[in-house]
């Protein structure tokens, strides 16, 4: 695979970060994923907005114009031939002289950027979409900052484990009783015509395919009501599906062992995972 380090396009077995790198040792660094189906990418525009606002909220330089990213994204899909997968794009604070909690003086320290493709054949047949997840809750211990999209990633991967260890696929994490997302996804539950997902906060990433599913939503006559709900009040309900870049509208079929509705993908979630991908197509 050719990847993407710091204006250089390199096989990725001769590309080089430095070990005293703030993403490696502070996880001081925040990234996007963006989807590739038949060899273009998904929402661009979204995922850069919200990259630059990540940088923002971290007093983050912009190292990069968003036409130049735009370019890099563009040269590595055609370079690596992908017609279905992500694209994973980071930036951190950069490689100061020796480790220090002070942030590097951004003259001095240029942010490292990395881009490399993921190569997904299928991703939007996946069969898992035809069998639904299973999910588990879990408490929510990661920062209050979960509107930033950083690195640190430690957290949801052990809620992912979690997930393994339970004999389920992923799961949603629960603060103050009410669900927030799932490890790296937007959830959701369904009852009747009506879709409803936690509101926007500094509590849950503000996730572009939400933004899109919820727009798409709307437009095919379904409710969208946009605030918290319990495990409780989930496995209640006709039908639950997660959003992410990675999965687009992925149906849940169980959640913590209690089964909604016959156990398999509901109408509303295959409904809204075919207007997506038709959508994006
Ligand atoms: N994760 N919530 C969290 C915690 C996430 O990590 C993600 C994305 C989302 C969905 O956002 P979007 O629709 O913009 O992908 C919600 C990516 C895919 C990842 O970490 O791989």
């Amino acid at each position: 695979r050719t990847v993407y380090v710091n204006g250089d396009y390199l096989p990725e077995n001769e590309a080089k970060v430095s070990i005293f790198d703030r993403g490696f040792l502070m996880a001081d660094g925040v990234y996007e994923v963006t989807s590739v189906i038949d060899g273009k990418l998904i929402d661009f525009d979204g995922h850069a907005k919200r990259l630059e606002r990540s940088l923002n909220e971290l007093n983050m330089p912009h190292p990069i114009s968003m036409d130049d990213l735009l370019k890099v994204h563009r040269e590595l899909v055609r370079i690596n031939e992908i017609e279905e997968g992500m694209i994973y794009l980071q930036i951190t604070r950069g490689a100061p002289d020796d480790r220090d909690f002070v942030f590097p003086d951004p003259e001095t320290t240029p942010c490292t950027i990395v881009l490399f493709t993921q190569n997904k054949p299928g991703l939007a047949d996946s069969p898992a979409a035809k069998k639904g997840m299973k999910v588990i809750s879990i408490e929510d211990q990661r920062w209050g900052r979960r509107d930033i999209k950083t690195v640190q990633l430690l957290y949801p991967s052990m809620g992912k484990m979690m997930a393994k260890a339970a004999g389920a696929d992923d799961a949603w994490m629960v603060e103050d009783g009410a669900v927030t997302e799932g490890t790296s996804n937007n959830a959701y539950i369904v009852r009747g015509n009506t879709i409803i997902t936690r509101q926007l906060s500094n509590d849950i990433l503000h996730g572009i395919t939400r933004a899109a599913v919820l727009r798409f939503a709307k437009e095919a006559q379904m409710t969208v009501e946009e605030r918290a709900f319990t495990i409780e009040e989930a496995q209640g309900a006709d039908e639950a599906f997660i959003t992410s870049a990675s999965t687009f509208v992925m149906p849940v079929v169980e959640i913590d062992g209690a089964a909604l509705g016959d156990g398999t993908p509901g109408p509303v979630s295959a409904r809204l995972r075919e207007i997506y991908l038709d959508e994006s197509r």
